[in-house]
């Protein structure tokens, strides 16, 4: 069996970088794309309207990697609920959890490493999260009624996006909050092209995700917000992905 990128030594160290760096260790260049860091808190303190939820909230981060999403989400909300496929990610963020600190290494230049440190604000309720493994797309029944629900950079890396997407009618409660995040990046070997939500063309129109997002939503969500949100993920010290996810927030009705 191919083992997945998301449980390798490589994945981990990356996305740890890219969820807990300091802007010196991601982007050691005064000329880089300075606006384009902390994402994973800026999916939160950006497209999350704080002010309409009450002291015991509710939220669930679909494909939360090492968590930094969870962890801002417990800022404002009493019960986090942290999922991913990768068990090598959901140990870790437990690891953050419990400890508050996990150090790790990133790739400096070929089979050069550097030593870093991931470190959780210490005025986290770090015991309002679980996290576990799980699949978006196959979520538990009875897991249904939050408050929030935040896909950052998830839909565009299941092999069924829609089925994950039929889900949250019940998954989100009346009046809640649901966070899709995305650059819309479709690889076939994360998703199959006849899965895509976008990104095609069919009887010669062209066929965009945040249009379909658009049709498979609004039956039971309102959207509230539409915004670009750029991010950014060193590969090494001299390569970079700078990427523009765009965001949407859409309330249950
Ligand atoms: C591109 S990363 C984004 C992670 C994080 N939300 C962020 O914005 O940095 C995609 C994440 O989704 C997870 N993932 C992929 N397929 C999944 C599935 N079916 N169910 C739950 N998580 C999944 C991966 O393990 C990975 O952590």
């Amino acid at each position: 069996m191919i083992e997945s990128y998301y449980e390798t030594d490589r994945a981990l160290g990356e996305y740890l970088l890219f969820h807990f760096g300091t802007a010196e260790e991601i982007l050691p260049y005064e000329f880089g794309p300075a606006d384009a860091l902390n994402y994973p808190v800026r999916c939160v303190t950006e497209c999350l309207d704080a002010s309409k939820l009450s002291r015991v909230a509710r939220a669930l981060d679909l494909g939360c990697s090492v968590g930094r999403s969870s962890f801002e989400l417990a800022r404002v909300c009493r019960h986090v609920t942290g999922i991913d496929s990768s068990s090598r990610f959901i140990d870790c963020a437990e690891r953050l959890r419990r400890h508050g600190l996990v150090e790790f290494d990133y790739v400096e230049e070929g089979s050069l490493y550097k030593r870093g440190r991931a470190v959780i604000p210490s005025d986290i309720e770090t015991e309002r999260i679980v996290f576990k493994t799980g699949d978006a797309m196959d979520l538990p029944v009875d897991m249904r009624g939050f408050d929030v629900v935040l896909m950052a950079n998830l839909i565009d890396r299941l092999s069924d996006p829609r089925r994950c997407l039929a889900r949250m009618p019940s998954l989100v409660k009346t009046g809640g909050q649901l966070i899709i995040s995305s650059p819309y990046t479709w690889l076939a070997e994360y998703t199959s092209p006849e899965h895509w939500l976008g990104g095609y063309s069919r009887d010669g129109a062209k066929v965009r995700t945040s249009e379909v997002l658009e049709k498979l939503l609004e039956p039971d969500f309102e959207c509230v917000l539409i915004k670009d949100l750029p991010f950014l993920i060193r590969e090494h010290a001299r390569k970079f992905q700078w990427s523009v996810a765009e965001a949407s927030v859409w309330r249950r009705r």
